[in-house]
């Protein structure tokens, strides 16, 4: 199986491939002591972290989670690597899990629409806090959080992994170093895919009330990439869109006809659309028919069912102190996934071009999942798998700029960012790459405001939003 020259920059949706080592020998005493929120996907990163590579750093001594089948699971992980036990709690007793096992820091992984509420508890029950973005769905969730720092005075991480990618920091490098100038404009489209796109409609994603919809739970990682590249604070968004693809009235009820590929795979009883859970170990085990049977979160439900209130086709202006414009546009159903970026500056103009997945195709099973699974990639001469970074200024040729990338998720990204979390350097980043609450509050800012946006029909000024910050 070829290997796939970059990574998909969202969840490893195959889930762990390989153990993470413990390290040999003892480990330091006074390492310090984890809580994990939401025992869901994305807690492997850390879990995993803290097992192998971060495991002198922390260790993990609760789970804070309702669902105990998935709390097994990693419960087993961690218990393969080091013995003992770990109790689980539940959400409702999160100051208790913090003061009986005396946890210093709360990891939160677990659904958007709960972090106001569980970030606030753990900055006040004593804890430090590193929370996934977004930092909270709604805007008046992320004031709650704001005024908890304020109050608490604790410390408040917010993982923006796409930041350590090594092709996003270079534009930053680019940016910075001033060649191209001042920045007077940006132009972002970001491509999800009808594999990873689709995702989003599939579960719990779907219902704005959970993550403030796309422009919340996926643009602001999008949005903080700008606002750090361009050093800049947004001040009025007007957004446009929504939900126009997936849904019960979406593109399949205007006019849609399957195509000859998903004919013969619907009489083969097999959904395209869907994922297969069952074919996956370790999704079988968080989402399956155990785990289902406690909550009844299922995992592959319909895109095309009613009621999804989650847009997938979104078009923003933004507005930045300074007076730098942002042009953002969002598909979750394209047919490749990646994204364009273009900065304009005052002596010249740097764009960066990334395809993560040059096309999804479907074989004898339903849409592959994982782009490294499949060597239809290496094959597209047309669309290849890369990431391309080219500067050109004024009066002078364009030139391509090496994006130096390491070994790893996200081309070594993923170690950089669980290094900043668990081992910060006591060294000055130069790229700045840590982002703190603010950070958080502000990428999903510009969220919160487009979807007030798009509700009013007007621009919205971010102040009006009353985060605090
Ligand atoms: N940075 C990234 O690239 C990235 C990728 C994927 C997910 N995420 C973020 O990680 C978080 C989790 O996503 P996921 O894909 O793992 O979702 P998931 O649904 O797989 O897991 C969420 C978990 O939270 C649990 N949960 C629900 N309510 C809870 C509560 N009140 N208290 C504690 N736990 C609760 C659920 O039972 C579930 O186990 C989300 O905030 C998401 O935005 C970030």
């Amino acid at each position: 199986m070829p290997e796939p020259t970059t990574e998909p920059t969202t969840e490893p949706i195959t889930g762990p491939t390989q153990e993470p080592v413990p390290p040999s020998g003892p480990l330091p005493e006074g390492r310090r002591r984890y809580a994990v929120v939401g025992t869901g996907h994305r807690a492997s990163m850390y879990v995993d972290a803290l097992i192998g590579t971060h495991a002198p750093d922390g260790e993990i001594v609760a789970w804070v989670e309702p669902n105990p089948v998935r709390a097994a699971a990693y419960e087993a992980r961690v218990a393969a690597a080091f013995g003992g036990v770990r109790p689980v709690y539940g959400p409702d007793d999160l100051e208790k899990a913090i003061a009986e096992q005396s946890v210093d820091r709360v990891i939160v992984t677990s659904i958007d629409r709960t972090h106001g509420d569980l970030v606030t508890r753990a900055l006040r029950a004593g804890a430090d806090v590193v929370v996934e973005k977004p930092i909270a769905a709604h805007p008046d969730q992320a004031r709650q959080i704001v005024d908890a720092v304020a109050e608490t005075g604790r410390d408040l991480v917010t993982t923006f992994n796409y930041r350590y990618s090594p092709r996003n920091s270079a534009l930053r490098e680019v940016i910075a170093s001033g060649e191209i100038g001042r920045v007077l404009s940006v132009h972002f489209d970001w491509a999800l895919d009808t594999v990873h796109g689709a995702d989003y409609f599939r579960r719990w994603h779907r219902e704005k009330v959970n993550n403030g919809g796309l422009l919340v739970h996926k643009s602001s990682h999008h949005f903080d990439l700008v606002n750090w590249w361009i050093d800049g604070v947004p001040q009025r968004v007007f957004a446009t869109g929504g939900r126009r693809f997936y849904g019960d009235d979406g593109a399949h009820e205007s006019g849609y006809e399957p195509t000859a590929g998903e004919r013969a795979l619907n009489e083969r009883g097999i959904d395209p659309w869907q994922l297969s859970v069952e074919d996956n170990e370790w999704l079988s085990t968080l989402y399956g028919p155990e785990a289902q049977a406690v909550d009844g979160y299922v995992r592959n439900r319909s895109v095309f069912d009613a009621g999804i209130t989650t847009e997938d086709t979104l078009g923003l202006v933004v507005e930045y102190e300074g007076g730098a414009l942002l042009t953002y546009s969002l598909t979750a159903h394209a047919p490749w996934e990646g994204y364009r970026v273009v900065v304009n500056g005052t002596r010249g103009r740097a764009e960066l071009e990334v395809t993560e997945r040059g096309s999804v195709e479907f074989g004898d099973k339903a849409a592959i999942l994982d782009p490294s699974a499949t060597e239809v990639f290496e094959e597209d001469l047309v669309r290849p798998i890369g990431e391309r970074l080219v500067v050109q200024r004024h009066w002078e040729r364009a030139e391509e700029r090496p994006i130096v990338r390491g070994g790893g998720g996200h081309g070594g990204g993923d170690a950089l960012l669980l290094a900043d979390v668990f081992r910060p350097s006591s060294e000055p980043d130069p790229l700045a790459r840590a982002a703190g609450y603010v950070d958080g509050v502000r990428a999903s800012s510009v969220g919160y405001a487009g979807n007030r946006s798009l509700e009013t029909g007007a621009p919205v000024p971010v102040k009006d939003l009353n985060l605090g910050i």
